[in-house]
C-alpha cells in the first residue's frame, strides 16, 4: 500500500514538473487544488519571477502560493489586466477519452470551474489511476446551497445515483458538497447541464464544458502527453 502510494506520488510530482512547460512568461495563470496542484505550486515557486500572477481555485492554494512568495490575484482584477489567464492547471479525480473530468474531491469545484473558464487553456495533471472508461466510479461533487440539500438529494436518487452529505465540510463559497455514488455518466455533458439545471446547485463536478485541453498522464514509463 505505502509503496503504491510512493509509485503514485512520483507519477504526480513528474507531471506537476511536466506542467511548467506550458507556463508562458509575463502572463497571469492559474492554479488549481488537490495534491498534484500542490507539487505544481512547489515547482512554479522556481519561474515565480516569470509571471505576473497566479489566480487560485481556493483558500489552501492561495495560501500554498502567497507561502511561495507567488503573487496572488483576485479573478476579477487579473480581467482588468488581461483578456483571458493564460493557462490552468489543475488536478482531477477521473478524466474519460474525450478530456471530460470530474473533480471536486478537494470541495473546490466552483472555483476550479470559474478559473478553468477564465483561463485560455486547461492543462489537466494526472496519475494514471484517474483514467477511466465512464466517469462516475468516484462519487461525482455537487456544490449546494445548503436549503436546497433535500431537494437535491432527492433529484440525484432519481437518477439512480446515490447521494452522500459530505460531513463537516463547508466550502469556500459556504456551502455544502453532496457526493453521489453510483452514477455511470455515459453523457458527460448531459448530466452537467442536468444537474446544474436544479434549483439550489452552485455548480457539479462534472467539467465537460470546461474540460482539459491536454491531460498529462503520468505513467510509470514517464508522462503520456493527451491532447
Ligand atoms: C479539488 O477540488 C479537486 O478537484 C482536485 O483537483 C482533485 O480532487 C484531484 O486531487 P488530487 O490531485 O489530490 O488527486
Amino acid at each position: 500500500m505505502i509503496r503504491n502510494e510512493t509509485k503514485q506520488n512520483e507519477m504526480k510530482q513528474q507531471v506537476a514538473e511536466a506542467a511548467l512547460e506550458y507556463v508562458k512568461a509575463d502572463t497571469i495563470i492559474g492554479v488549481g487544488t488537490g495534491s498534484t496542484a500542490n507539487m505544481f505550486i512547489d515547482a512554479l515557486a522556481a519561474m515565480k519571477d516569470e509571471i505576473l500572477g497566479a489566480v487560485a481555485s481556493s483558500e489552501a492554494t492561495a495560501a500554498r502560493l502567497s507561502g511561495h512568495g507567488i503573487d496572488v490575484m483576485d479573478l476579477n482584477e487579473a480581467l482588468t489586466q488581461v483578456d483571458a489567464l493564460s493557462v490552468y492547471i489543475d488536478g482531477a479525480d477521473e478524466f474519460d477519452a474525450g478530456k471530460n473530468l470530474t473533480k471536486g474531491g478537494g470541495g473546490a469545484l466552483t472555483r476550479e470551474k470559474i478559473v478553468a473558464a477564465a483561463s485560455d487553456a486547461f492543462v489537466c495533471i494526472v496519475d494514471e489511476s484517474k483514467q477511466v472508461e465512464h466517469l462516475g466510479t468516484f462519487p461525482l461533487p455537487i456544490e449546494v446551497i445548503p436549503m436546497a440539500g433535500a431537494l437535491v438529494a432527492n433529484a440525484a436518487r432519481e437518477l439512480g445515483g446515490e447521494p452522500v452529505l459530505r460531513e463537516d465540510f463547508v466550502t469556500d463559497n459556504g456551502n455544502i458538497i453532496i457526493d453521489v455514488h453510483g452514477l455511470k455518466i455515459t453523457d458527460a455533458r448531459g448530466l452537467e447541464d442536468h444537474l446544474n439545471s436544479i434549483p439550489g446547485v452552485v455548480t457539479n463536478g462534472i467539467f465537460s464544458h470546461q474540460g482539459a485541453d491536454v491531460v498529462l498522464m503520468g505513467t510509470p514509463k514517464g508522462v503520456k502527453v493527451i491532447d
